[in-house]
Order: C-alpha cells, then structure tokens, then sequence
C-alpha cells in the first residue's frame, strides 16, 4: 500500500431467504460450526451475528500469499427465513452493505425469497444469489469444499444438464421479479447483473467462491461505504437475558468504536435509558454472538463487529433502535432527544 490508503471495515453481509433454503447450514460449512443442528425444529428464530477474520477467509478459500484482501474481515448475519420473522430480516436487511438470497435449486424462488428481494431493493441492497443443494441434483459426486467449476467439472453429463436446466429457471423467475442474474464466472456485467453462486451446505463446494467473491469484489464495488468511519453507528438486535450478567444488548456496531466506560443511551417505550458500558463481549472468532458459552471481553472494541454490551438498565431496550454514545462535552438532554428520534 501507499500508507495514505484508508483504513475499510469489515462488510456486514446480511443472509436472507425462505425457510430451509440452507442459510444456516451455509454458514456451519464456513465457520465448521453445527449450530443449524441444534436449533429447534431447525428453524432459526433469532438473528446471528458472526465475525469471519480474513485469515480464517483466506484459509477457507486457499488464497495465495500475494493476493491482498483489503478488508479485515466478514461480519455476517444470519437471519430466520419463516414468515413470522419478517422484522428481522427487515433490519438485517437495513443495516448491511451486502446480502447474500439463498435459493434453494431444487425449489427455486419461494415466497420468503421474494419477499427478501423486495425488503433489499427497498434498502437499495445489492446481492449475491447461492443458488444451493447443488449436491440434491441426482447422481451429484461431492467434491468438499471444491470451487463451483471444478466441482461441476467432475459431473456426469446429466447431472450437468439438470445443473443447467434448474439454473435457466432460476434465472427466469429473477427476471419475472425484475432482477437480472448470471452465473457468476459468467457474469460480464457485474454492476447491473447480479451474481449467481451454486453451493452446497452438505459438502461445501462453492464456498470459497462465495467468500472470495464476498470479500474481492465487495469492496472494489463499494469502497467508500466500507472506508472505517470514527462516529459511531450501532444498531440494537436484541436483548438477552444472560446468567450472572443480568439483561445484555446485542448490537451491531457498523462504524466507530465502544469502550468500556462509555456514556450510552438506548431506547426504550417509556422513553431514553441513559447508563454506562461495563463490559464489550465478543464471541470467538468464527463462533455466533448469541451461541451461549465463553465469550471474550473487551476493553474496546472497533467497527464492524456483533457485540454483547453489558451494563444496567437494558432489559426495555427497543430492537432496531440506534445506541447512542455522549461524548465529554455534549448535552445529555439533546442526545437523548437525538437517540429517541432515530
Ligand atoms: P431457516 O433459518 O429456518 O429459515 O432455515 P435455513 O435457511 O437456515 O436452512 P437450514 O440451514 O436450517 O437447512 C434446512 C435443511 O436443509 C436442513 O435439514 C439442512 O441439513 C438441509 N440443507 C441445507 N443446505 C443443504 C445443502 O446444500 N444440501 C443438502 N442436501 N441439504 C441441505
Ligand atoms: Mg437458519
Ligand atoms: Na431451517
């Protein structure tokens, strides 16, 4: 680098689509976790957050020494694909630079998908389609954790003309909803055509396709959105009753960062919260926020990440409201007025 290069965030990427289309299982194939195992009924019912370091991306996806990777890292969020969940994929949708619409090619597009489609273009999102369960087509020989092409390569002549048939499908009821959508390797017009990513949860090919494509071409389309900004952006998912913590908030802090011993204010219905951070939480690298178990503390943490954020007085905060941060100087009255507007 010129050493005047400016410093990118990590891409929040926002998972969407309809119920068992495999977002969650995509996600254990990357992190090597099994949380989509033990969700009840297999169904997701929370929203994830989960931070990927380039390392482990580069790791994933056998990247060679001399390709640089401008971002630090992934912030991924996994969203519930059942109907009633509609508000969370909304604020998954309204908080990320990048969304990645799992369509299951076996189903192609379901109601969920379509509405995920609209929630995006209602945010003005961009996306990325993994076109997954590849491994469903009959006669698929798995070849884990293959590039897409490769994998495809290693079919028999009918595996690959069903491959073709489902995707022209697929194709056409993106363009009955109004998008264009090619093939990825396929794809000459990647600003106005949207990407198609075949994969597979079960055994992993097309993964490093995604992520390469997730963490390479993301930023050369969106780098002024990704250049890492000082004001502090931070969205509230949820609270958390968590044991000997008392109630905690996740958040997503998009830019800026938060320190132990930071001023906050939440929003609440009765009204503004006013307290201080006692502690920042953060999962393991590669594991989900709201997986139960060691977390890791912090004295401050920096923007993108999913935090935990203890401290007293967050049992009413509001989901999707913004965290507020008074600095030394401001008035309290006016940004507390500020955090209730936003
Ligand atoms: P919700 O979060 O409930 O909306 O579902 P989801 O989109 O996260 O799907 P999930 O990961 O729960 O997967 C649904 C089912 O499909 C599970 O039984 C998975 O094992 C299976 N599945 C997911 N991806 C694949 C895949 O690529 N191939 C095969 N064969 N099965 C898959
Ligand atoms: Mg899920
Ligand atoms: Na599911």
């Amino acid at each position: 680098g010129s050493g005047d290069e400016k410093e990118l965030r990590a891409p929040i990427c926002c998972i969407l689509g309809h119920v068992d289309a495999g977002k969650t299982k995509l996600l254990d194939c990357i992190r090597r976790t099994k949380v989509q195992q033990g969700e009840a009924g297999g169904i997701t019912q929370q929203i994830g957050t989960t931070y990927l370091p380039v390392e482990n991306i580069r790791e994933r996806t056998s990247l060679k020494a001399e390709v640089t990777v401008k971002v630090p890292g992934l912030l991924v969020i996994d969203t519930p694909g059942h109907e009633s969940f509609s508000k969370m994929r909304s604020r998954g949708s309204s908080l990320c630079d990048i969304a990645v619409v799992v369509v299951d090619i076996t189903r192609g597009l379901e109601k969920q998908t379509i509405e995920s489609l609209d929630l995006l273009k209602r945010h003005n999102v961009r996306f990325i389609v993994a076109l997954n369960k590849v491994d469903r087509l009959y006669g698929w020989k798995p070849c884990h954790n293959a590039p897409i092409a490769k994998a495809l390569k290693n079919q028999s002549v009918d595996v690959q003309m069903e491959y073709r048939w489902r995707l022209t499908e697929v194709v056409t009821q993106f363009k009955e909803n109004g998008f264009n959508t090619a093939l990825y390797y396929e794809n000459k017009k990647m600003k106005h055509v949207f990407n198609i990513v075949p994969t597979s949860a079960k055994s992993c090919e097309g993964i490093p396709d995604l992520l390469l494509l997730l963490v390479r071409w993301v930023p050369e389309i969106m780098i002024e959105k990704l250049v890492y900004d000082d004001t502090v952006e931070c969205t509230v998912l949820e609270v958390n009753e968590v044991k000997d913590l008392g109630a905690t908030i996740d958040v997503v802090l998009i830019n800026g960062v938060l320190h132990q011993g930071d001023q906050v204010i939440v929003c609440t219905e009765q009204g503004p919260v006013t307290t201080v951070i006692k502690d920042l939480l953060t999962p393991h690298p590669m594991k989900e926020l709201k997986a139960k178990g060691i977390y890791k503390h912090h004295k401050e943490l920096r923007a993108a990440q999913g935090v935990k954020i203890v401290a007293r007085g967050l049992q009413h905060a509001m989901a999707g409201t913004s965290l507020v941060v008074v600095k030394a100087g401001d008035d309290l009255q006016q940004c507390e007025a500020v955090a209730m507007q936003e």
